[in-house]
């Protein structure tokens, strides 16, 4: 065996492991993997980097995420660090933060993150909105930690602060953006997940209950209690549930604005307000 291989050998030979092991994209896969063991400016991989690289194809062959692997992903062109105890940020979820920032002008305004995972959303609209600042919430106290540790190091540490909680149980306060991705997979839907999903990813991201609406229901009643009458709620909803979501948050007198598609043209994000003022 040679004791250095070319990058562009070194990509071919991983993409064609990849490739036999069914993943989807295996050059971009290959490409990115080769890039995580080469130091900066090298354009071959020294003997320990290709064992390094056999590792890692290895991994990914069995279908553990590129994310893990690499420990990091990006989200809103901010890069999150990631691990087996956080949801890898979605390019859908994206459009939580596209509809929270066209939201009529605010000034300053108090953010709420209901489940934060990895921090990415928090995170993303506190970087478009210095005046801005935030809780993010989890019942998972390895997630809280990362996104701890993200926000650090996105220099908006100072602006934002995290807490371990049961969705809304013990929260009180007025928040006038509110962001929420929460778990929403079927039951009937965990057969057809990817292996990288349903193999890798924390079950507690991912689990809605039986249809899907559990999250949703335990959310939505104390929805508006939190929300200030010039702020919004915006919630992400899989493939199918924001007619379902819609409903729910009118019966507990929110108002859906708005229901905005991601960028393959489902309904991803209900934007929802309060009818009245309270009393
Ligand atoms: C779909 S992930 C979203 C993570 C992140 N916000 C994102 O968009 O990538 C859902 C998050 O909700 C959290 N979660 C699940 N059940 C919860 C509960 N009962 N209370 C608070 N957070 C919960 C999970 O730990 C997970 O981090």
């Amino acid at each position: 065996m040679r004791a250095s291989l070319s990058v562009y050998d070194a990509v071919f030979e991983a993409t064609r492991h990849l490739a036999e092991a069914g993943i989807a994209q295996p050059r971009i896969d290959a490409r990115v993997l080769v890039e995580h063991v080469l130091g900066v400016g090298e354009r071959h991989l020294e003997f320990g980097q290709r064992e390094d690289l056999r590792q890692l194809v290895q991994r990914r062959a069995a279908r553990e995420p590129l994310a893990h692997i690499t420990g990091h992903r990006e989200f809103w062109s901010l890069t999150f660090a990631v691990n087996r105890h956080t949801l890898v940020p979605r390019p859908d979820s994206e459009t939580l933060i596209e509809a929270a920032l066209a939201w009529p002008a605010l000034g300053r305004a108090a953010v709420l993150d209901l489940g934060s995972g990895s921090g990415c959303l928090l995170a993303a609209v506190l970087s478009e909105r210095p005046e801005w600042w935030g809780l993010g919430l989890d019942i998972d106290a390895a997630a809280l930690s990362v996104a701890g540790y993200n926000l650090d190091a996105l220099g908006l540490g100072t602006r934002s602060c995290l807490v371990r909680g049961d969705w809304t149980d013990c929260l009180t306060g007025s928040f006038d953006v509110v962001l929420c991705n929460p778990p929403y997979i079927a039951e009937k839907e965990w057969p057809d997940l990817d292996p990288e999903v349903a193999t890798f990813e924390p079950r507690i991201a991912l689990a809605g209950g039986t249809d899907g609406l559990a999250c949703y229901r335990r959310i939505a009643p104390r929805l508006g209690d939190l929300m200030s009458m010039r702020g919004a709620a915006f919630l992400e909803v899989g493939a199918g549930q924001a007619t379902h979501v819609a409903e729910l948050l009118g019966h507990h007198g929110l108002g859906v604005v708005e229901i905005k598609e991601d960028l393959a043209g489902i309904p991803r994000c209900v934007v929802a307000r309060r009818w009245n003022r309270r009393g």
